[in-house]
């Protein structure tokens, strides 16, 4: 037996691999096209011929696949073996197939866990590497001293969907700052100006700009939108017409940034104009269910 295996070694889960032979662990590791464990197996790891027999060889499994589809396509043909395991599954996914896999390896008799890694492979070992858990505190806690070795630990709730469901706030807030910001440098770079000129303000303005989380964190927690507004929607969104306006002189498309104007505009439209730019949450979200009526004798 060995202490842990990991299923998949593309970029992450040779890191994962490495990291737990890092911290002494046994590790037995699995890939579907093989030629890719040669690293790992000079530091100690040892290569199954079959996800089956990877299963077998340790409690903790871990897998690092492409998507969902690719875990089940593994696991299928080898499910028996995981009853007694705990599956402890990095793949990105959505909450609802986190969810679904969490059922699927229950009725395997194992225990499940799923996990969001906010990480690249090279930080895959230090404590910047944060990793998200979800599902059965069980597993979550016989297992927490192996799981710090790829990273800081960070456990949700029982629920399996909840580290997908970080995971992917926190990417979409990613790219969202990817999108201004690769407008922002086309913009400048419209008129000749050099990205790492254009730098240090940008990332000062954009730190200026994190200190304005807590207070719209603090509207949408209480859905206070119109006390002590200070940039109101409406003037944000006629200014953004410039913004539009601004990008297509500069010959730069609009076609990043338009959709928040867009969004603007509705909210103007349903009444939000002199509310904090937080509202704007109220246009995206799913509504709040109906007060159910009271039975009635
Ligand atoms: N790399 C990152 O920066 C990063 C960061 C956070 C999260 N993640 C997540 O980590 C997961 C793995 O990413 P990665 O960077 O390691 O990807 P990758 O380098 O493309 O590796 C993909 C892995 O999935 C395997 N695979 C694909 N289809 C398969 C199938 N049908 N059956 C069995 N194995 C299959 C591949 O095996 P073969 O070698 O046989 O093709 C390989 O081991 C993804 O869900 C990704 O979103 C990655």
């Amino acid at each position: 037996m060995t202490d842990v295996s990991v299923i998949g070694l593309g970029a992450m889960g040779t890191a994962l691999a490495e990291a737990f032979l890092a911290k002494g662990l046994k590790v037995t590791v699995w890939n579907r096209t093989s030629g890719k464990a040669g690293a790992l197996t000079a530091k100690g790891a040892v290569e199954a011929g079959t996800v089956q027999q990877a299963i077998a060889a340790s409690k903790l499994v871990v897998a690092c696949l492409l998507v969902y589809d690719t875990v089940y396509e593994a696991f299928e043909p080898a499910k028996t073996a995981l009853a007694d395991r705990t599956l402890v599954n990095l793949t990105n996914g959505t909450p609802a197939q986190a969810r679904a896999m969490a059922e699927w390896t229950a009725k395997q008799g194992a225990d499940y866990l799923d996990g969001g890694i906010m990480a690249v492979p090279p930080m895959i070992g230090q404590p910047e590497a944060l990793i998200l858990y979800s599902g059965s505190q069980q597993a979550f806690t016989a297992h927490e001293k192996a799981l710090a070795a790829l990273g800081t630990a960070q456990y949700l709730g029982s629920d399996a969907g909840l580290a997908p469901l970080h995971d992917i706030a926190l990417l979409t807030a990613m790219y969202g700052l990817f999108s201004g910001v690769t407008h922002a440098f086309a913009l400048t770079g419209s008129e000749k100006v050099p990205a790492e000129t254009f730098l240090p303000m940008l990332t000062g303005w954009l730190g200026a700009v994190m200190t304005w989380l807590p207070d719209m964190a603090r509207r949408i927690d209480s859905g206070d939108y119109r006390s002590d507004v200070v940039s109101n929607l409406e003037m944000q969104a006629a200014a953004f017409d410039n913004f539009i306006t601004a990008s297509e002189e500069q010959e730069v498309s609009p076609e990043l940034i338009a959709p928040m104007f867009q969004l603007m505009k509705k909210a103007v439209a349903a009444g939000y104009g002199d509310a904090d730019q937080a509202s704007l949450v109220e246009m995206i979200r799913r509504p709040p269910e109906p007060q159910k009526e009271q039975a009635t004798g």
